[in-house]
This record gives C-alpha cells, sequence and structure tokens, in this order.
C-alpha cells in the first residue's frame, strides 16, 4: 500500500510502498479516506517537532484521520462503519493515564502519538488501530470526519478553561483567538455556541480568504499590525476568553494583559525556545487582583472526540466548504501540504467514501 512519510534527513514528504498492515487481537483494519494537515505537521516534517519511531528511519505521517473500517476482525465495530482514530497511544503496554481514559494527561515519555511523536501516522491506504481508540462517525459527515481531531482539541482546551471558572457564577460573553490559521478558524466557528462577541486575530492584510471566513460567520478581525494583543480591549473590550493558537509565544502573555477581569486564556500553540523581556509584576498582579487564569492544553481524550463530532456535525456546510481549501488525492499530494496565504486547510484523500 501507498503511504506518505518524512524521512529524518528530508524535509519534504514522499510517498513509498510499505506492508498492508494486519491487524491484531481486538485492532481493526481501516481503509483511510481523508486525512487532514495541520501546523503540527508541518513542524514535524521541518524537524521541530515530534520524533521517529524507534529502529526506523522515517515516519508515517498524519493524524487527523477518518476511515471506514474494512476488517472489524472481532471487535464490536462492523464493516463500513465510518470512524476516527484518537492520536495518543501507550509506549510500552497500558500505563495509568491510558487506564483513567486520560491519554492527553500524560507526560512525557508514557506516550506515543501517530503521525507526530515516535508511532507512525495515519497517511496511508490503511491502518489498523485498537478499537478502543476508535470513535465512530455518522457517515453523513465522513468527509468532514477529518476535521474532528482538530475540534477535539478545541473540546479540551475549552472544558479546562471553563472547569478553571467552575468555583463561581462566570458568564463570559466575548471570544478572541489569536491566529487566523485551520485550528483558529474552526475555533471560532465552535465558539458560535456559547460567545455573544468573537474576534480573531492575524497578521494578514486585506484581500484575504481567511478574513473574508471570519467576517462571514459574524466575527470580528483583528490585524496584530495595527492592534497589539494587549491592546484589544482598548481597540474592542476586554475578552472572557482567549484561545491562543499562533504559536508565538509573546501572545502567551499578552493575553493576560487581553483578558477581562474572571476571565481565562487556553494556550494551545507549540513554540520553540524563545527568550523575551515582560513586565513580570505587571502580569503577576493582573492575574491576582484580577482573578484571571492561564490554562495550557495539548492533545485530546475519547469524550473530547465525541463532543468533536457533535460539533463538527453543527457547523454550516458553507463555512466547511470555505476553510476547506483543497482536497488532494495521492497524485497530486504535495498540493495539501503548501504554506501559502490561499491555503486554509487541506486534506489528503486516498480514497472517497462513495467509492470505498
Ligand atoms: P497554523 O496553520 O500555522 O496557524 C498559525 C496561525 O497563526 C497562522 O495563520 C499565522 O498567520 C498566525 N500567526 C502567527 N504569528 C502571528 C502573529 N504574530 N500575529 C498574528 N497571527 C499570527 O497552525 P494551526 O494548525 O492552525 O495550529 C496553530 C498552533 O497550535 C500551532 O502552533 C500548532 O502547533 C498548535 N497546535 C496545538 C495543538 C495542541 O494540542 N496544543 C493542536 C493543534 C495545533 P500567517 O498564516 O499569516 O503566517
Ligand atoms: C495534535 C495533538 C498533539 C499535539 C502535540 C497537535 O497538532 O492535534 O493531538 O497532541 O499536536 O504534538
Ligand atoms: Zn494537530
Amino acid at each position: 500500500m501507498k503511504a506518505i512519510v518524512t524521512y529524518e534527513d528530508d524535509d519534504e514528504p514522499v510517498v513509498i510502498e510499505k506492508p498492508r498492515p494486519v491487524p491484531a487481537d481486538g485492532e481493526a483494519l481501516v481503509r483511510t479516506l481523508r486525512v487532514g494537515v495541520d501546523g503540527t505537521d508541518h513542524e514535524v516534517i521541518a524537524g521541530g517537532h515530534g520524533e521517529t519511531p524507534d529502529g526506523d528511519d522515517h515516519m508515517v505521517l498524519g493524524h487527523e484521520a477518518v476511515g471506514v473500517v474494512a476488517d472489524a476482525n472481532d471487535t464490536p465495530f462492523e464493516e463500513g462503519d465510518v470512524v476516527v482514530p484518537t492520536v495518543r497511544r501507550p509506549p510500552n503496554g497500558a500505563n495509568e493515564y491510558f487506564a483513567r481514559g486520560e491519554p492527553d494527561m500524560a507526560p512525557d515519555g508514557r506516550y506515543h502519538e501517530r503521525g507526530i511523536v515516535g508511532a507512525h501516522g495515519f497517511m496511508a491506504e490503511y491502518f489498523t488501530s485498537p478499537a478502543e481508540f476508535l470513535v465512530e462517525v455518522p457517515p453523513e459527515i465522513a468527509e468532514w470526519g477529518f476535521l474532528v481531531e482538530p475540534a477535539s482539541i478545541t473540546e479540551k482546551a475549552i472544558e479546562h478553561a471553563y472547569a478553571s471558572r467552575s468555583a463561581f457564577h462566570w458568564g463570559p460573553e466575548s471570544a478572541l483567538v489569536l491566529g487566523n490559521g485551520s485550528l483558529g478558524l474552526l475555533t471560532l466557528a465552535m465558539l458560535d455556541d456559547g460567545f455573544d462577541r468573537r474576534y480573531c486575530l492575524g497578521r494578514r492584510e486585506r484581500p484575504d480568504p481567511t478574513i473574508d471566513l471570519i467576517e462571514s460567520i459574524g466575527a470580528t478581525y483583528v490585524d496584530s499590525n495595527e492592534t497589539a494583543v494587549d491592546e484589544v480591549p482598548d481597540a474592542h473590550e476586554p475578552m472572557d476568553f482567549v484561545y491562543e493558537a499562533t504559536g508565538y509565544a509573546p501572545h502567551a502573555f499578552e493575553t493576560i494583559e487581553a483578558l477581562a477581569p474572571n476571565g481565562v486564556g487556553a494556550l494551545l500553540g507549540v513554540p520553540g525556545d524563545w527568550s523575551f523581556e515582560v513586565d513580570g509584576g505587571r502580569l503577576h498582579r493582573e492575574f491576582v487582583l484580577h482573578n484571571k487564569a492561564l490554562v495550557g492544553s495539548v492533545n485530546s481524550g475519547y469524550e473530547h472526540f465525541e463532543a468533536a463530532v457533535d460539533s463538527i456535525a453543527a457547523l454550516e456546510e458553507s463555512f466547511l466548504e470555505d476553510l476547506v481549501t483543497g482536497i488532494h488525492g495521492l497524485d497530486e499530494f504535495e498540493a495539501a501540504f503548501a504554506d501559502d496565504d490561499t491555503t486554509i486547510k487541506t486534506a489528503v484523500e486516498f480514497v472517497a467514501y462513495e467509492e470505498r
């Protein structure tokens, strides 16, 4: 079968032949429909994040997959079921984080991430997975199933942000998403359920398709060249919730000043090491005197995937069609990894749902 891989000493993905995997006991064989590409894939290909599986010189890419069960292999699934795999797997048999159903809370060394850290991903014609890591998706949204994983990231971040505000009455109204990449834009649309006023910050000038998309769903675009994150309260309003999805490290600290009293910021970006000056006293005081919180959030668990299935199903088809700028077959898979201002979200298609 064909697989899209990244070699340790190369910075372009390539297609290679690999044997079709055989499901072990408790595993199903899944025929891959589509696999999405996000900023993490670009970081993995560039060598800035992740780790090739032990003993291999390459890793199959892809962690945002949707497929159809091809061999249920005595698992609770049936052939033809549409499924999305979760990302983390326990490295040497189960551990307490996986046993609790909280793989997303495991520290380094206690997890692999398929297509990212120490385990092959899903960008291949077939993959196998233990049934417990497969989430069923209604066939009606099979074509958008590759968006379930990124949406699950947001489900977790929102759950943790709300949990940090659960000790008092919190009635958030305003939300600011930092970053107009695919994660930021998907999150902005998901926040329609719960926030009266939504803003999204980027560094692009008009005309730009992401700005059009932001405005098409009734949100306000904030240009970071004109309004720094910590100036947002003066230019617009203080934010009850900030969702950082740029990976631009100063934004983490500027978020504290963008927040309204009692507000919470969720940090999702994964920057490299970066030293810069901040007014630590001022930020410390802001946290304390205004009851603010920041939560970091990575990965997601099974329940976040289940919630994400509902969230994707609830999004307008017209939004999804504008968000997804390209679905590319294996013959033109390079286009799915384009990194330009006209590309928002892409996926590689291994087989169309109707032709499976
Ligand atoms: P992406 O496509 O690279 O999006 C990042 C966006 O941020 C880009 O649109 C970029 O704008 C914008 N940006 C960067 N610096 C900016 C600045 N100074 N001012 C304004 N906008 C700025 O990546 P993604 O897939 O959406 O993911 C976003 C971040 O979340 C990445 O760091 C990724 O690693 C991380 N992530 C984390 C998790 C998790 O579990 N924590 C999950 C998924 C992704 P331009 O396009 O104009 O350059
Ligand atoms: C993936 C997560 C993963 C994170 C860090 C994200 O792009 O969606 O599942 O935990 O990267 O590697
Ligand atoms: Zn991702």
